[in-house]
């Protein structure tokens, strides 16, 4: 069973008809953007926010209608994938570098549905480096500051070149030492001029949708922020 698939095809249940839906980036968004695709193939009237340039293509391709976010006043549901999340649905996303839009769209969002394999939930966060969007002008001083903090930022690379975002941006992975305060990390974060957006996405979701290897899981969030 595919752990990724099932989650990402569970998610799109709760997909209705005339609904603005934001579309997620990554390997378990790739199986939910597909699924989209069907479901507009087969007469559903559908429309899609993209998170990334490269499920921008993937749904182009599928034949799924594209708004772009300066087109929208609300999006019904985001369905994106994470990193890592915790039992109380903190979780880190940016690891395919999409955070900024992500984050811009899942905020937009009515309602937000993580889709993820198992390997992804843990006790708490810090696993996973924590990607921080950077601007690149003044990007040394910017990881300097972080690594001030004692955070251990990394330049992310992407085939012996610095990885460049859809937006023009760095990114930052920071290698936080354990156990994490996530609340003081996000206060300090907001501090530092160079930090365009941060790849905490702290109790965002509704549903948390796991693939297990017997099956596919719903956690509900009875607190989720958007409530
Ligand atoms: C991209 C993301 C992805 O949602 C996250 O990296 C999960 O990806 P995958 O489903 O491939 O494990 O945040 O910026």
């Amino acid at each position: 069973m595919d752990k990724k698939k099932i989650a990402g095809e569970k998610a799109t249940e709760y997909v209705k008809d005339g609904m603005i839906l934001g579309l997620g980036t990554g390997s378990t968004a790739y199986h939910m953007v597909n699924k989209i695709g069907e479901m507009v193939k087969a007469g559903m009237d559908l429309k899609g926010v993209p998170t990334s340039k490269a499920t921008e293509e993937q749904a182009k391709a599928l034949g799924i209608p594209l708004l772009s976010i300066n087109e929208v006043d609300h999006i019904d549901i985001d369905i994106d994938g994470v990193d890592e999340i915790d039992p109380a649905f903190n979780a880190t996303k940016g690891g395919g570098g999409a955070l900024f839009r992500e984050k811009i769209v899942a905020d937009l969002a009515d309602m937000v549905i993580w889709i993820c394999d198992d390997s992804k939930l843990v006790d708490s966060l810090g696993a996973f480096p924590l990607p921080i969007e950077i601007l690149q002008y003044g990007y040394t001083q910017t990881l300097k500051k972080m690594a001030d903090y004692g955070w251990n930022p990394v330049l992310r690379e992407r085939d012996g070149k610095v990885f460049v975002t859809d937006n023009g941006n760095y990114i930052a992975d920071l290698h936080l030492e354990k156990p994490v305060d996530i609340q003081d990390v996000k206060e300090k974060l907001a501090t530092i001029v160079g930090v365009l957006e941060t790849g905490q996405f702290l109790n965002f979701c509704k549903y948390l949708i796991v693939g297990h290897d017997d099956g596919v899981e719903v956690i509900e969030n009875a607190k989720s922020i958007k409530d």
